[in-house]
């Protein structure tokens, strides 16, 4: 599926992001790991870099080789970080290093950005999405401060600005074929997930309840890899939910389907 194409995974040395670039290397994909973290078992060539840090990501985009096929952006923090930390990672580096690795991309590359279900609502924080556009790692405190957004509030902007992020650049690339796209998925058993149940505390209980299973990362790597391949080639914008139907249950419970 990916056979002979370049791929960029970051957060490859955990949960999803490791799945994810095992799953492309299985696929045929020359995978380049990128984590602030050592793999235990690494996937191709490893590039250390820290996405909360600009000069890191700088770094990092200096050091890859032009002709990447695809960029999977992966790494995150949970909602149990310092807000401004995971506001930082999950959208400020993500969106800086995507933009700084464009002209490093072949036409027709892939971008995948990990978003969650925790964005599903994001048409509901239009102000402060509209005035994250401009946002730079300077600024981070200042907007927390501004939007009110504390504590895990962090993590459900970060993911909602991300999905809105990834429609607004349906076109941006198109004239080069490059296209973006977000994966949402619901609760996935990496070590990130107590920090999810933690954080929603009776929320998560009723939607564990709700589930058949949470999801593992080899639920949500296939679609990833799907979104970096030639077959998806003219889904454009669009977040693909991989939550057990979750994102669907709750549509239909707010509109009394
Ligand atoms: N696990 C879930 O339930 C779930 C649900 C929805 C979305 N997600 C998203 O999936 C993505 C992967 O999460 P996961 O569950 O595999 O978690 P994980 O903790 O297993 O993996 C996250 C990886 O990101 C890396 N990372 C964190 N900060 C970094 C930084 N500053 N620079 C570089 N790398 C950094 C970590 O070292 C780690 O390897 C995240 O974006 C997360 O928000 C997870």
């Amino acid at each position: 599926m990916l056979q002979g194409k370049t791929v960029v995974v970051t957060g490859a040395a955990s949960g999803i992001g490791a799945a994810t670039a095992a799953l492309a290397a299985e696929h045929g994909a020359r995978v380049i790991s990128v984590d602030v973290n050592t793999p235990q078992r690494s996937v191709g060539r490893f590039v250390r870099a820290d996405l909360s840090d600009k000069a890191s990501i700088d770094r990092l985009v200096a050091e890859l080789p032009p002709g990447l096929d695809g960029l999977a952006n992966i790494a995150g923090l949970p909602p149990t970080r310092a807000a401004a930390s995971v506001l930082t990672v999950n959208l400020v580096g993500l969106k800086y290093l995507t933009t700084q690795l464009v002209p490093k991309l072949s036409d027709g590359a892939s971008i995948v950005n990990l978003a969650s279900l925790a964005g599903l609502e994001w048409a509901q924080s239009l102000d402060a999405i509209r005035a994250s556009e401009s946002l730079d790692f300077d600024g981070v405190e200042a907007f927390c401060s501004r939007f009110g957004i504390e504590g895990a509030r962090s993590y459900f902007f970060s993911k909602e600005a991300l999905i809105a992020w990834t429609m607004q650049h349906r076109w941006t690339w198109r004239a080069r074929g490059i296209r973006m796209n977000a994966v949402s998925p619901g609760p996935v058993d990496t070590p990130i997930l107590p920090d999810f149940i933690q954080t929603l505390g009776a929320r998560a209980e009723e939607d564990m309840r709700t589930m058949d299973r949470p999801g593992t990362p080899d639920d949500i790597a296939p679609v990833v890899a799907f979104l970096l391949s030639n077959g998806s080639r003219w889904i454009r914008g669009t977040n693909v939910p991989v939550d057990g139907g979750m994102h669907s249950n709750i549509l239909c419970q707010i509109h009394g389907l």
